[in-house]
């Protein structure tokens, strides 16, 4: 079953872009072209390197990624909504088109109490005040054996704003300019990490979650467990 959702316009043939350079800074004026010992231990910028200092000064104000957006319990108060609606459906991995592999979904629009506050309080921390909100929140259960292949979400459904809660599993998110395929950054996504693509990152790169044996940041492994994200959109103006 296709969910309205489904917001993807393109899934592109995946580019074997091998990182070869890496860059990562603390704040926009200081291009250090050095790497942090532990990406998850400094909450400043360390989740994001790319291509050239150029390219990840240029996304800079247009991507974000809140560590430890939520706690512990709200991650489990989240599972505890979400799993059993998610466990009676089947992991889809042969559609080898889709931009997606190996993945269940669902949408929700209504959520228990403390559910409800983790979304609220997303939402207002991702979107402009007054802000159009598409009702229904995406969830996506990736397998660990799962993958989203590059795609830009459909300017038709959405808006400039994709905001994302990570559950279960860090996992790498790849930005690659849609024209320039040398031009990418990457973003680390801790699990209970925020992340936020707007405007020229959501409508000029396509992203994509690497799989398990393609996860790596500046360089650094990243494994790939069973990943949930719960995504909020906002409408096109
Ligand atoms: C999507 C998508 C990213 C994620 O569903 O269009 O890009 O974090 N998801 O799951
Ligand atoms: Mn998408």
């Amino acid at each position: 079953m296709r969910l309205l959702i489904r917001f993807v316009k393109q899934a592109q043939r995946r580019t074997q872009i091998r990182p070869i350079r890496h860059y990562n800074f603390s704040t926009v004026s200081d291009l250090s072209g050095t790497l942090r010992d532990d990406p998850k231990g400094d909450t400043s910028c360390a989740w994001l390197c790319g291509s050239s200092p150029h390219i990840v000064e240029s996304l800079r104000e247009f991507v974000d990624v809140q560590v430890d957006f939520i706690s512990e319990e709200e991650q489990q108060v989240l599972m505890r909504e979400l799993e059993p609606g998610l466990k009676k459906k089947r992991y889809e991995f042969d559609h080898w088109d889709d931009a997606i592999h190996g993945f269940r979904e669902t949408e929700r629009v209504q959520w228990g109490a403390a559910c409800e506050a983790v979304i609220r309080r997303l939402r207002a921390h991702a979107f402009p005040q007054g802000s159009q909100l598409l009702g229904p929140v995406h969830v996506l259960d990736l397998d660990k054996a799962g993958f989203i292949k590059p795609h830009i979400d459909s300017v038709k459904f959405c808006g400039t704003t994709i905001a994302g809660l990570s559950l279960l599993s860090d996992s790498v998110m790849r930005l690659v300019h849609e024209e320039e395929k040398t031009e990418w950054v990457d973003l680390f996504l801790p699990q209970r990490s925020l992340y936020i693509l707007r405007k020229e990152a959501r409508y000029k790169y396509t992203h994509e979650i690497m799989k398990d044996a393609e996860s790596f940041f500046a360089g650094r492994r990243v494994p790939r467990q069973r990943r949930i994200s719960v995504i909020c959109r906002n409408l096109p103006e």
